[in-house]
């Protein structure tokens, strides 16, 4: 399925005119999240911290201190940020990471499209915590 297939469930989805249309479409949302997240982010963030991961695992990222997962071996830059993980600052990461935060040492990622930054925080905010499993 392409990025355009899923634009277009979404546009069917959200014409629906049931009751339910609108819990469609936070599922729909999160669906696409996730495949928007298999392409750009997954090679290197596992979504939860029980699998193996070049980059920190993101699970319970919405509101986290940034550089702030036990043991991962963050930059100096991004441990010393004081950066608060809110919707905007994931926002602005995703547009542009080393222009917000220079010296980090995840490779430059340029989402500017709104829509797929809402689809990708929407899916984030549906993970889990998993580490206490
Ligand atoms: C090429 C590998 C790579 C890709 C692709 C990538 N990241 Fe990262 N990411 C990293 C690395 C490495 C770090 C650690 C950066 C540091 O320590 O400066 C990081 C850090 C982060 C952090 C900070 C986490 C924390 O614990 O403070 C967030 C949030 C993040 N990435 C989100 C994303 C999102 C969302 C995507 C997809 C849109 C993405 N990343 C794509 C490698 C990547």
């Amino acid at each position: 399925m392409s990025i355009r297939d899923v634009f277009l469930a979404i546009a069917v989805v959200s014409l629906a005119q049931t009751a339910q249309a609108s819990e469609v479409f936070e599922k729909a949302k999160i669906t696409a999240g996730e495949m928007l997240y298999r392409v750009e982010c997954r090679r290197c963030h596992a979504p939860n911290s029980n699998d193996p991961s070049y980059g920190p695992p993101l699970e319970n990222i919405i509101g986290r201190g940034a550089g702030t997962f036990p043991d991962y071996d963050y930059s100096e830059a991004l441990a010393a940020s004081g950066i608060v993980w809110t919707p905007a600052a994931l926002r602005a990461w995703m547009e542009d990471n080393t222009g917000f935060l220079p010296g980090t040492k995840m490779r430059h990622v340029g989402i500017q499209d709104r829509t797929v930054q809402d689809f990708i925080l929407t899916y984030l905010a549906s993970l889990a915590p998993q580490s206490d499993k």
